[in-house]
């Protein structure tokens, strides 16, 4: 078979001369390992975009012989525009713990763990989803991390988003680089008592970055597992927006307890949250529910709420997919200059009065009833009374 295979990936085109990769003579490996197909060719001249486009191109021409998720393609590159290469550029922060010794460093290529393996040391993982992007992903996932630091837990979060990992700028940690410790384990960058671990700290910011989902899927598994949580209770993920086969791959392996869906009351938004509710069930994942963000913006001079992105639609959804709405976040200045400026909004005591805080409060408390259920105190009635249960 790597007769053929090679066969085959001779005549893969470099879409920028449009000659082969034989004649520019590219590739560097190509070989099989137990049921994994490793290749590496020299990626010179060729952009993240094309880059792209080669990767499908392979994909597309060997997915006959080899399943994509035994694919691993590396790159080399002189000029190093490569995200792998990238790596070997993270320079070590000032070891603030004793244990740390070497800069981290993520492994190139796939995960390959068993399926569903529970992450150690971690109570529940919880994706946070969303149908497309910039609808407030990062922000509800960062503000309610806190939240639920807030409510006495111990929190970490992920940002598995490579497209625009934005967890480092809301934070406040955009110049960390994670150290490995004594264990080769990555330990995580904390921020206002959170742990959290992103692609942004492993990847030039201009860099454009295309990696192939089934890849991303390994690099996840990385944060996962090679990541050292030691004792959280919730470690959230905010996931790359959209509901494709990255995002599939991403969360099929490990042991996800629940899952999220943020939503703009747009209709195209819901439409796309559909679709997000639709993957979360595929895979079995239990849906915590939905949430509205955005979804209304109360004007400083008049005192109106004006319905800015539409108004009710995740109502409707949620009923139409039967999964429970947890709760509405309105438009407000400072969820925004708050992430912008790495000082997030749920660390801000003093816009405790304002809706937004109320509404993470009220989000985070059903995120924790829905793992850890309390039983309703008896309300003031007649058999409360009879029984004495409200003095
Ligand atoms: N309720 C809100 N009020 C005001 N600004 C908000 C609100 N929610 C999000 N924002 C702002 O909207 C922008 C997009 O939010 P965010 O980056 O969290 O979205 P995202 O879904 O993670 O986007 P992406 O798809 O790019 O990852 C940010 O500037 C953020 O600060
Ligand atoms: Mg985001």
């Amino acid at each position: 078979m790597i007769d053929e295979i090679k066969k085959r990936l001779s005549q893969i085109t470099n879409p920028v001369s449009g000659k082969s990769f034989e004649v520019e003579q590219r590739w560097q490996h190509i070989s099989m390992q137990e049921d994994k197909l490793v290749l590496e060719y020299n990626r010179d001249g060729i952009s993240p975009t094309e880059k792209r486009l080669v990767e499908q191109e392979i994909i597309k021409t060997l997915s006959d012989l080899v399943g994509v998720d035994n694919i691993m393609v590396k790159t080399v590159s002189s000029q190093s525009q490569d995200v792998f290469k990238a790596l070997d550029k993270v320079t070590p922060a000032p070891s603030s713990t004793k244990e740390a010794s070497a800069p981290a460093q993520l492994k190139v290529g796939h995960g390959t763990i068993d399926k569903k393996k529970p992450v150690p040391g971690v109570g529940k993982i919880i994706a946070i989803g969303s149908g497309k992007g910039g609808v407030g992903k990062s922000t509800f996932t960062s503000n309610l991390a806190l939240t639920l630091a807030q409510q006495g837990h111990k929190v970490g979060v992920i940002d598995a988003d490579i497209y625009g990992p934005s967890l480092p700028m809301i934070f406040g940690k955009r110049n960390e680089k994670p150290r490995s410790n004594s264990e080769k384990k990555i330990i995580p960058i904390e921020a206002y008592g959170i742990k959290f671990m992103s692609f942004g700290f492993f990847i030039n910011e201009e860099d454009p970055v295309i990696w192939r989902g089934p890849m991303l899927g390994g690099v996840l598994n990385q944060f996962l597992f090679d990541v050292d949580w030691n004792g959280l209770d919730y470690l959230l993920i905010d996931l790359p927006p959209g509901t494709g086969d990255i995002q599939l791959s991403m969360i099929q392996n490990a042991q996800v307890d629940g899952a999220i869906i943020i939503s703009t009351p747009q209709d195209i938004a819901l439409l796309d949250a559909k679709k997000g509710a639709e993957m979360f069930k595929k895979l079995n994942l239990p849906i915590i529910g939905m949430v509205e963000n955005m979804s209304s913006f109360v004007c400083g001079d008049c005192g109106k709420e004006h319905f800015i992105f539409g108004h009710g639609g995740v109502h409707k959804a949620v009923e139409q997919l039967e999964i429970p709405f947890l709760g509405k976040i309105p438009l407000e200045m400072e969820l925004r200059t708050g992430s912008d400026q790495g000082v997030p909004y749920m660390t801000q005591e003093s816009l405790k009065d304002r809706a937004v805080w109320s509404s993470f409060l009220e989000i985070g408390k059903k995120v924790d009833d829905f793992f850890n259920p309390t039983v309703d105190k008896p309300k003031a009635g007649l058999f409360s009374k009879i029984l004495g249960l409200n003095k």
